[in-house]
């Protein structure tokens, strides 16, 4: 199998291709002057199975085009199998009509994907697993929730109070908890789908009272999850807050605000490359590589 180096995941791909021993196909891109996209693989794939690694954060319009383009551009050089490795999926959060006349974006996207020529896609912590049933092809997700608490393991941070900060994110701190030890709980949390607004339940009680507690969440994007929950946290006593996510997309003012509401550090992975990638996917991704290898 070799490794596509999707321009949106450079660093990651390289790490991923050098662990899991594939050979690495650089690709060439550019933009045009009215903004279109351009994209030329350089190596040979003919026959050959092949992983393009490319993630879908923001820009997330340029990457998703990019990507088709690359997909198309393999089964054009006569690749034989083609896996879109895409740790952030963008669009993946619109996964149902919640209002009426809205589209399921996630559904254009998979379309999109399976006629550019991607056989397969994997992808890492998905908002809701249950979404990759929708496809037409195999999809699946990984989950690197375990890197992260392992991260904070390292750290010294056995035994932290790992908090979800809403019920979709418990099997995350579950996950959590198994490495980190320690106890778990989640927050009940409602969205206005009009005005974006975010409001938690905070009548819940959680033994954190001069405790570290870890909010570990599937994407922090604008901030206002984690400046919620975080709240609750000091409100109850905790005595040091951390915010640890997959996705860190951080959009605008998010750090501060999270910083602000004193949260002490925002840990994530290169899903989005950028200063919150502490933790790698490589080694989760280069694993997923070794099997579709040997099976
Ligand atoms: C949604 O339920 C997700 O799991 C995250 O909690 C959400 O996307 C975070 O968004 P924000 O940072 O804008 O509150």
């Amino acid at each position: 199998m070799k490794i596509i180096i999707g321009p949106a995941s450079k660093k990651l791909a390289s790490k991923t291709a050098k662990i899991a021993k594939c050979e690495k196909i650089q690709v060439i891109n550019k933009r045009f002057p009215d903004g279109e996209v351009y994209v030329r693989i350089e190596g040979n794939i003919k026959n050959e199975n092949i992983a393009i690694i490319q993630t879908t954060s923001p820009p997330q319009n340029i990457n998703l085009i990019q990507l088709a383009f690359i997909a198309s551009a393999a089964k054009l050089a006569g690749a034989k199998k083609i896996v879109g490795i895409i740790p952030y999926l963008a669009y993946s959060r619109q996964d149902k009509m919640f209002l009426q006349g809205e589209n399921i974006s996630i559904d254009t996207i998979a379309s999109m994907l399976k006629t550019a020529g991607i056989d397969q896609l994997i992808t890492v912590n998905i908002h809701q697993e249950k979404v990759l049933e929708r496809f037409s092809f195999a999809a699946k997700t990984l989950s690197a929730i375990p890197l992260l608490a392992q991260y904070f393991k390292q750290q010294g941070h056995n035994e932290a109070f790992s908090l979800a900060p809403d019920k979709g994110a418990v099997y995350i701190t579950e996950q959590a908890k198994n490495v980190i030890g320690g106890e778990c709980g989640y927050l009940e949390k409602r969205r206005d789908r009009y005005t974006g607004a975010i409001s938690c339940d905070s009548k819940k009680s959680f033994n954190v009272k001069g405790k570290t507690a870890i909010i570990f969440d599937d994407i922090i994007s604008t901030g206002g999850t984690i400046v919620n929950a975080t709240k609750i946290l000091l409100e109850l006593g905790a005595a040091r807050v951390f915010a640890a996510c997959v996705h860190p997309l951080l959009i605008g003012d998010a750090e501060k605000r999270i910083l602000n509401a004193g949260v002490e550090q925002i840990i994530g992975t290169d899903s989005v490359p950028g200063r919150f990638s502490k933790v790698s996917l490589a080694p989760l991704i280069s694993q997923e590589i070794k099997a579709l290898k040997s099976g």
